[in-house]
C-alpha cells in the first residue's frame, strides 16, 4: 500500500461484475473513493451516456471493465452485440475520459480473444497484430482490440494517459454459471456437480480436448488492474497470465476429480474446440510494473468450486 489511492475518485465500469467486484473491493481497501455505475442507469452503448457519467461522478481515474462477455457458444450465438456493444463502450468511454476535466488515467481490458488464430507460443503483445483472431470470439476479440488504437492516437494526439491490459481467460469465486455465457471452468464445474447428483454415468463434453487454455484467478487480475492504474504509465499493451498452459482435457478431469464425478467423459469433435493454444507471456506486467500472478490453478479451482456450491442460487443468475 503506498498510499496513492487515499482521496482519488474512480469510476468502475462493469464493478458489479465478476472481475469488477474484486477492483472495486480492492480499491475501496486502498482507500479509494470508488463509484460502481449500473448498465440500467448507464447504458454505455449510447451516446452522451459517458460523458454524462463522469460529470456526475468527476473521476481521477475510470476503470472501463463493462462488456458483453460470454463463452464459445454465447459468442456463436450472439456476434453481432458482441462487437457492437463492445466497440461501442469503449469507444464512448475512451472519448469521455478523454475530455472530463480531471481524468488523470483510464484503464482498458483486453483480451486474449484479440490475439491472431494461430500465434507464437507463449503470445508476446508484439503478436497482436499478425493476424486474424479465432473465428469464434473474433468478433469480441477485434473489438476489443480497437479501443487499443483509439487510446494510443488519444495518447499521441492529445496526450491521453492510459493502460490496456490484455488478460487471459479469468476464473474464481463469483464468476457467472449461467449456461446462456459461462466459460469452461464454471461451465464443468456446474455439469459435474449436477452429473454426480444425478447419478449419470456419461457426460458430453464439447471438442477434442486438445485445445488449450490458461486461466487467471480473478484477485490476480484485479491487483494487476490496480497496480496499473497506479504504477503503468505506457502505451503498450500489457499481457496478464500464469505462465501455465492447461488442456481442456485436463481442465474437465481436473474439475470432475476434485467434484467427485467419476463417470465417464464423452467428447464430441464436431462441436469447437474455440482456438487451438492459448498461453501468454507474462514478462512485460512483471518488468513495468512489478505484478506477477501469485494463485495456483489447484487452488483456484477448489476456491471456485467451494464458492459454487455454497452460492448456486446467486451462481447460476440469469444475467439477461
Ligand atoms: N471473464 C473473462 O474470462 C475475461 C477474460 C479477459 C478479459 N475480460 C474482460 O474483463 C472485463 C470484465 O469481465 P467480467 O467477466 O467481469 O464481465 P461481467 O461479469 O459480464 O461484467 C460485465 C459488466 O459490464 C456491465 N455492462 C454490460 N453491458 C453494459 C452496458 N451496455 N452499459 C454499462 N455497463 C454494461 C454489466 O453491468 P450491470 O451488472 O450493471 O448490468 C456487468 O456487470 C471485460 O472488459 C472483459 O472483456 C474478461
Amino acid at each position: 500500500m503506498t498510499g496513492f489511492w487515499n482521496g482519488r475518485r474512480v469510476v468502475v465500469t462493469g464493478g458489479a461484475g465478476f472481475l469488477g467486484r474484486v477492483v472495486v473491493q480492492k480499491l475501496r481497501a486502498a482507500g479509494a473513493d470508488v463509484a460502481v455505475p449500473r448498465s440500467r442507469d448507464y447504458d454505455l452503448t449510447h451516446p452522451g451516456v459517458a460523458e454524462q457519467l463522469l460529470a456526475d461522478t468527476s473521476p481521477t481515474h475510470v476503470i472501463h471493465l463493462a462488456a458483453r462477455v460470454g463463452g464459445i457458444g454465447y459468442n456463436q450465438a450472439q456476434p453481432a452485440p458482441l462487437y457492437l456493444e463492445n466497440l461501442l463502450m469503449g469507444t464512448h468511454v475512451i472519448e469521455a475520459a478523454r475530455t472530463a476535466p480531471g481524468v488523470d488515467k483510464t484503464v482498458l481490458l483486453g483480451t486474449v480473444c484479440s490475439y491472431p488464430k494461430f500465434t507464437p507460443v507463449p503470445f508476446r503483445e508484439e503478436s497482436l497484430w499478425d493476424g486474424y483472431p479465432e473465428e469464434t470470439n473474433a468478433p469480441y476479440g477485434i473489438a476489443k482490440k480497437a479501443h487499443l488504437i483509439h487510446a494510443q492516437v488519444n495518447a499521441q494526439q492529445y496526450g491521453q494517459k492510459f493502460a490496456y491490459l490484455i488478460p487471459t481467460n479469468l476464473y474464481g469465486p463469483g464468476d457467472k454459471f449461467h449456461p446462456s455465457v459461462s466459460h469452461v471452468i464454471p461451465a464443468r464445474i456446474k455439469r459435474c456437480v449436477e452429473a454426480k447428483e444425478l447419478g449419470e454415468h456419461k457426460m458430453d463434453v464439447w471438442g477434442t480436448g486438445t485445445a488449450s487454455r490458461e486461466y487467471l484467478y480473478v484477485d490476480d487480475a484485479a491487483e494487476a488492474i490496480v497496480i496499473a492504474a497506479e504504477h503503468y504509465e505506457g502505451t503498450d499493451p500489457v499481457n496478464l497470465g500464469t505462465n501455465r498452459e492447461v488442456t481442456i482435457r485436463e481442465t474437465v478431469e481436473l474439475v470432475a476429480q476434485m467434484v467427485g464425478y467419476d463417470g465417464e467423459l464423452v467428447w464430441d469433435p464436431t462441436k469447437p474446440d474455440g482456438q487451438p493454444r492459448r498461453r501468454v507471456d507474462p514478462g512485460r506486467a512483471e518488468e513495468l510494473f512489478g505484478w506477477h500472478a501469485r494463485m495456483p490453478f489447484e487452488e483456484g479451482l477448489q476456491r471456485t468450486i467451494d464458492w459454487y456450491l455454497a452460492n448456486r442460487a446467486e451462481a447460476e443468475r440469469d444475467p439477461f
